[in-house]
């Protein structure tokens, strides 16, 4: 561990990015290697989520965005996407639970409304009941696109501009950050792909305009807490500019 002296005090070696995002990718091809059903490898690569959200929490971050369902995804295999959900009912019943003993706060980013009944239901008790922790904030993006992100915010101004309690000259890009469901969080300084994909693949695509990329070849449920000090110390080697000199 690199962050942190035996005492447990942060230790100034490596700057921390506030805000880091997971595009947890490689699933699939897990399973696959081993001979096993896609499903395990999801699986699996839930159990790596759990683990490294607790270290990112303990070593100091203060925001984690985890990409777990694309407004894409839905384009799977019927059986793939039903045992998707049903994970997800498991991980909020259980997981989170656990997440709360650690002052983690979840909120979720994304049209959460397509998700049946059941599972909205358990969205909306998780983040309520975590609503008054004080430490990281995890933002599960589930359903989420950043197309669709960016449809969604606009469409609230445009609903503003009907009622006339705004001009279209007011619009700008402090606006459409409102409107976002990642509102009032600062962009992602780095977002990780694991799987050796080399994309965003519709992952936050407003706010990681100037965000570092770091992929890895390892797939999502064999990325390490080493990986993620990784790719900490990547991103201290990078030069950010945001288009000054
Ligand atoms: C990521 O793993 C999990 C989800 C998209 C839900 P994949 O399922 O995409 O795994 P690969 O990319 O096929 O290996
Ligand atoms: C991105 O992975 C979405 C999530 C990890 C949730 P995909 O596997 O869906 O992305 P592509 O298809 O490789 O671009
Ligand atoms: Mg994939």
């Amino acid at each position: 561990m690199i962050f942190r002296k035996s005492g447990g005090e942060t230790e100034d070696i490596l700057s921390l990015p506030v805000h880091i995002g997971i595009i947890m990718d490689g699933n699939g091809r897990w399973a696959k290697k081993r001979g096993l059903p896609r499903t395990a490898g999801h699986k699996a690569g839930a159990n790596n989520f759990r683990t490294i959200t607790k270290y990112a929490s303990s070593i100091g971050i203060k925001y984690l965005t985890v990409y777990a369902f694309s407004t894409e995804n839905w384009t799977r295999p019927e059986t793939e996407v039903s045992a998707l959900m049903k994970l997800f009912k498991s991980y909020l019943e259980e997981a989170l639970a656990d997440f709360m003993d650690e002052n983690i706060r979840v909120r979720f980013l994304g049209d959460v409304s397509k998700f049946n009944p059941e599972l909205q239901k358990l969205i909306h008790e998780v983040e309520e009941a975590s609503a008054c922790k004080t430490g990281m904030v995890l933002n599960l993006a589930m359903n989420y696109g950043g197309r669709d992100d960016i449809v969604h915010s606009v469409r609230q101004l445009a609903e503003k501009v009907k009622a006339g309690e705004i001009e279209p000259s007011d619009i700008d890009e402090d606006k459409i950050n409102t409107y976002l469901y990642t509102e009032g969080q600062p962009d992602p300084d780095l977002i990780i792909r694991p799987s050796g994909e080399q994309r965003l693949s519709n992952f936050l695509i407003w706010q990681a305009a100037y965000s570092e990329f770091v992929y890895f070849d390892v797939l999502w449920p064999d990325f390490k807490k080493e990986d993620l000090d990784e790719a900490i110390r990547i991103y201290n080697a990078r030069n950010r500019r945001f288009g000054g000199v």
